[in-house]
């Protein structure tokens, strides 16, 4: 202990480290009328760390392959220590995550936040709700389940009730005329790379924003 905080005094010496978490985080100054409402976007935010941090142990004995994908998933839930565990959290935490995000658009819907100028904060977010929905989506077929195969079935057929483009649309997100291997695999690297390297860029311009306008005065 006394070694790790000696390296971290080096360390914070050198890279003024406390005096950056105390400006923007420890002692950081909010309106005194925010309320707990105010919590629900760093909530969100708090549970997309435990959903990358769930989700890169996952990976390391999940198999992302139509024959071995369900034994993959069973294997981590009986055989692997604290496997159970960590598969629960990640598949709960989504439910949690999606129900935080909308908890905290319905709260800047309603003291109608997204006013100038906050325009970008609202544009931002939405961009934000569509990637953790597709997040959602795409991460519930990879245990490859009957329930996981027709959910990615019904919800990859809504977008060919769009003319002229939809069934091209569906084609495209199934990587076939229907849920196969090829699917799985699309899915796959959507959840774990494309979706979430492109929330952490809207993240970022999300925060920025905030830390520009600061946080809102409700009354
Ligand atoms: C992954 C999703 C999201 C994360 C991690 C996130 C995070 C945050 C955080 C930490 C704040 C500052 C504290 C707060 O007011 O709660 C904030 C503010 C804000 N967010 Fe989000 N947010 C997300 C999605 C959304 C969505 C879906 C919308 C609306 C469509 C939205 C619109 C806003 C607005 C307008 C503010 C400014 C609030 C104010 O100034 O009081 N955000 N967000």
């Amino acid at each position: 202990m006394r070694l790790l905080r000696s390296i971290y005094r080096q360390l914070d010496d050198r890279y003024r480290i406390t005096p950056f978490v105390e400006k923007n985080v420890t002692k950081k100054l909010v309106p005194r009328t925010l309320g707990w409402g105010g919590c629900l976007g760093g909530l969100t935010f708090l549970l997309f760390i435990i959903q990358v941090y769930t989700g890169i142990l996952l990976l390391i004995y999940y198999k992302p392959d139509p024959a071995r994908a369900w034994d993959s998933v069973t294997f981590i839930k009986s055989n692997v220590q604290m496997g159970w565990l960590i598969q629960r959290v990640h598949a709960v935490g989504a439910d949690i995550m999606i129900v935080l995000v909308l908890m905290h658009m319905a709260r800047v819907a309603y003291y109608k936040i997204y006013r100038a100028p906050r325009e970008l904060h609202w544009l931002s977010g939405v961009v934000l709700l569509m990637l953790t929905t597709m997040t959602a989506f795409t991460g519930y077929l990879l245990p490859w389940t009957n329930l996981s195969y027709w959910a990615a079935s019904v919800g990859t057929e809504i977008p060919s009730a769009v003319p002229v483009v939809g069934v091209g649309i569906s084609t495209w997100a199934r990587r076939g005329p229907t849920i196969s291997g090829e699917t799985l695999g699309f899915f796959f690297a959507m959840h774990v790379w494309v979706l979430p390297a492109l929330s952490v860029i809207f993240m970022a311009m999300h925060f920025t924003m905030i830390r520009r306008t600061g946080i809102s005065k409700p009354l």
